[in-house]
């Protein structure tokens, strides 16, 4: 018997198949980039709809990939939340009819829980307990998992995300969305160290702030854009250089404030064993690199999934439906009576998880 879990919480629509030993069989992510790009971000709304296009097609594809029927299903997961309302309502409702028409248990999972327990599907994940730093466009924390269900949050964020702050920068230097891996590879031809910016709240090691950061950045770059007019008219880009130092400035700084805000936390929790970098930033090669030296450094060993497991995907939602079957048993399918009009959660604390 088989596990199908599902993902639909921002503009990925990802679905994956697990075996009854609760090993990972197939998996597939449609992503949105291409159709929310011209308006520089998520429209919620043209995401919920391609969500309710893509589901069923790529449900019958997975399927079929993994050489299994409807039948062979035992279980069905779905992401529960945090995410955008109506995305969320798209997989819920697929996943809770087809729960019932099958007559098999619904287990709702958390986006950010999912996130944590990624390294269930890689053969060495970390041990516990490990600290998980989670930095995507919509999370940035970082959180002490101790074991299933028993998480401290250490930090969280303020204000903006560390990915939104990547994507932000990036549009004010002009590079388009999603802006992160742009505003990464132009960094590379920069001087990371050219432009002093501001840590946000430095000294507080429970917190995380970007928006002092980014409006720092708007005046540099405001400034950098008036010296080129007054010296060449019309001529409101930056030099390139001058834009890969930019770039490079504010890696560096973001890199330097998590990496900061983590040796804080490793101090204060001396017994924790690992360290797991998750989210769309993990894809970062400046803070792998220095993750990789604050692990090495601590004698901890550091845990970075592949990419596609970083991002939003639907195995991670689907390894967190297991624990939970493996916990509960046939309990974990808390939810069945759960009505439908208060199934999404759009915000979904870790906290609030028991
Ligand atoms: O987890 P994810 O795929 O989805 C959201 O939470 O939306 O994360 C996407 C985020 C975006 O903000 C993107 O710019 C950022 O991850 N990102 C990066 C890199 N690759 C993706 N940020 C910095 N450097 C990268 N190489």
């Amino acid at each position: 018997m088989s596990i199908l879990a599902i993902e639909t919480s921002c503009d990925e629509t990802a679905v994956a198949v697990f075996d009854s030993r609760g090993g990972l069989v197939t998996e597939l992510v449609s992503s949105q980039i291409q159709l929310h790009q011209p308006y520089g971000g998520v429209v919620p709304e043209l995401a919920a709809r391609e969500h309710l296009n893509n589901l069923p097609i790529l449900c019958s594809k997975v399927l079929e990939d993994a050489g299994i029927g409807v039948g062979d299903l035992a279980a069905i997961a779905v992401t529960r939340g945090p995410g955008l309302n109506g995305c969320l309502l798209v997989g819920l409702a697929f996943a809770r009819s087809f729960a019932t028409v099958r007559g098999i248990p619904f287990i709702p999972v958390n986006h950010l829980e999912g996130h944590l327990w990624a390294g269930d599907l890689l053969e060495s994940p970390p041990e516990l307990p490990f600290l998980a730093l989670l930095v995507s466009g919509g999370n940035t924390a970082i959180v002490l998992v101790r074991e299933f269900r028993d998480y401290t949050i250490v930090a969280e964020t303020l204000d903006d995300a560390v990915g939104e702050t990547f994507d932000k920068v990036a549009t004010m230097l002009d590079l388009g969305y999603p802006g992160g891996p742009a505003l990464s590879r132009l960094a590379e031809a920069g001087n990371y160290e050219r432009f002093p910016l501001p840590i946000g709240v430095e000294h507080d090691p429970t917190q995380f702030s970007f928006s002092g950061l980014k409006t720092a950045v708007l005046r540099l770059v405001t400034e950098l854009k008036n010296e080129r007019r007054r010296e060449a008219l019309e001529m409101p880009a930056l030099e390139p250089a001058t834009a890969a130092d930019v770039a490079a400035s504010v890696e560096n700084i973001l890199v330097k404030t998590l990496t900061l805000k983590l040796r804080a936390a490793l101090s204060r929790y001396p017994e924790v064993r690992s360290l797991l970098l998750t989210g769309g930033v993990a894809a970062n090669t400046r803070l792998r690199k220095g993750l990789t030296e604050l692990a090495t450094e601590q004698a901890i060993s550091f845990v970075v999934p592949p990419q596609r497991w970083c991002t939003d995907n639907a195995a991670m939602i689907g390894a967190v439906a297991l624990r939970q079957l493996k916990r509960e048993g046939p309990r974990a399918d808390i939810d069945r009576s759960l009505s439908l009009t208060k199934a999404a959660l759009p915000r979904w604390p870790l906290s609030e998880l028991r």
